[in-house]
């Protein structure tokens, strides 16, 4: 059966993404009928492809020079400006969709830059990810996260999202950037705010939100001024004091990677937690299993981060005509790379919509794939199994209760709270 059109369009509604059932049944419905589908847009853009294959995802991610990044092409994200500036309410030539809002005037970040540029800018902060730094920094995890977990003694029940799985992104974020902890707070809000223009309870106004972006940008130029004249090991220091083309790092390019480190390093290993922590306690017999045996902690982390699909899509633009599955792409057209679907693809796993924390198999697609591949997909990856050590040998039966609340986007799967109650009753 052909997916209908309401269908298609509802793809670009963040509304449809508040309860996944419904993209799920979209996506599969494509996967089976039309993996390379045509979905116009509702605000009367020019429309986009829908890749919805495992395969078909991997092969577009790994031609970056057909297939572009840049934001002078349209960037990562789909929505316009009109789109978001509709929702929030908030005058269009202000605000500009949540990823494009980053880039600071023409500023340009690793993520919409093609090659050559991209692999030059990738390498500024690169040291920061190697194997020997983060396996210096796993001690540090394992003891704010067990300092989290201190925290909630003595409690029967929280809201998970702002008492766990907020906090050890953001201050593992702030160590990053060798920040105060107390900083971590104004990260977290930022972040947010960036990613969620197109939740009303976030962009509440236009004030507001760019307010909040003057903020950000005095408080990175702040760090600018000082990693300058005293630099250390940390992220920024790697972006401050390197040279581009025999020229100092510009500002505005700097403005963009500070804001692509805070919201790449932060919510998405939010929501990795907090969703994670959301299907163990609805799969209480996969719970019991990582119990019984920490050691298929990692194999659960892998299971985690293909379930949840942090982020849901990326954008590329055609910059050839080209074919795939006998579909011809032409030149200038937008497609959608939907991790939410290629994660469920059925070619690729037994089951795909069974949560199982042995399953194995082939890689999952939340981190991307090819030359953007994500950069920190370790570092989280450390994070959320070191925490699920911790939190599961203290709360063996630590449960979601009550209302998840989500954001209102289709770009990240992002939980705002989750209430649990974290020992048996
Ligand atoms: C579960 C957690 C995470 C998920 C699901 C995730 C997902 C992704 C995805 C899908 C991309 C690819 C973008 C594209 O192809 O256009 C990406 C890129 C990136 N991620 Fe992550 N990420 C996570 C954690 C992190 C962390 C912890 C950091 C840093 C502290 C980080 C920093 C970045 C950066 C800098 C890029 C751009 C890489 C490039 O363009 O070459 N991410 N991430």
């Amino acid at each position: 059966m052909p997916v209908s059109e309401a269908d298609r369009l509802s793809l670009s509604d963040s509304e449809t993404f508040q309860d996944h059932a419904k993209p799920h049944r979209i996506f599969t419905q494509l996967r089976a009928e039309e993996p390379v589908a045509w979905c116009p847009e509702p605000w009367g853009g020019p429309g986009f492809w829908s890749i919805t294959k495992y395969d078909d995802i991997q092969e577009i991610s790994k031609l970056p020079k057909i297939f572009s990044s840049d934001q002078n092409h349209g960037g990562v994200t789909l929505p316009s400006p009109e789109m978001i500036a509709n929702r929030a309410n908030l005058p269009k030539q202000e605000v500009q969709s949540p990823l494009e809002l980053a880039q600071f005037e023409g500023g340009r970040s690793m993520i919409t830059m093609d090659p050559p540029d991209h692999i030059q800018h990738r390498r500024m902060v690169a040291p920061g990810f190697t194997p020997n730094t983060l396996d210096a920094l796993e001690p540090r995890i394992r003891e704010r996260a067990q300092v989290i977990l201190d925290a909630l003694d003595g409690q029967e029940e929280c809201e998970f999202v702002s008492a766990v799985a907020a906090e050890l992104p953001v201050q593992m974020l702030a160590e990053l950037f060798n920040v105060a902890q107390a900083d971590r707070h104004k990260l977290f809000e930022w972040s947010n705010l960036i990613i969620g223009g197109d939740d009303p309870d976030i962009a509440v106004s236009r004030e507001h939100v760019m307010g909040a972006f003057m903020e950000l940008a005095g408080y990175a130029m702040g760090l600018f001024e000082d990693r300058k004249k005293n630099p250390g090991n940390d992220l920024i220091t790697m972006l401050v004091n390197t040279e581009v083309d025999g020229q100092p790092m510009n500002v505005a390019d700097y403005l963009s990677a500070f804001v692509l480190l805070v919201v790449a390093g932060n919510e998405t290993t939010r929501n990795s937690i907090s969703g994670g922590t959301l299907a163990l306690s609805q799969n209480p017999a996969e719970r019991q299993k990582l119990v019984d045996d920490p050691s298929l902690i990692p194999q659960a982390v892998d299971e985690i981060i293909r379930w949840v699909h942090p982020v849901v899509y990326m954008r590329r633009t055609a910059l050839e005509d080209y074919e795939i599955r006998g579909v011809k792409i032409k030149t200038g057209d937008k497609l959608a790379l939907w991790y939410m679907s290629g994660n469920r693809d059925e070619d690729k796993w037994d089951e795909p919509f069974t949560f199982n924390v042995t399953r194995g198999g082939p890689r999952h697609l939340s981190f991307g794939y090819g030359q953007h591949l994500c950069i920190g997909w370790r570092l989280a990856e450390i994070q959320l199994g070191i925490l699920l050590e911790e939190m599961l040998a203290r709360y063996p039966t630590i449960t979601a209760t009550g209302e998840v609340t989500r954001m209102r986007t289709n770009f990240l799967n992002s939980i705002k709270t989750m209430p649990v109650r974290l020992s048996a009753a």
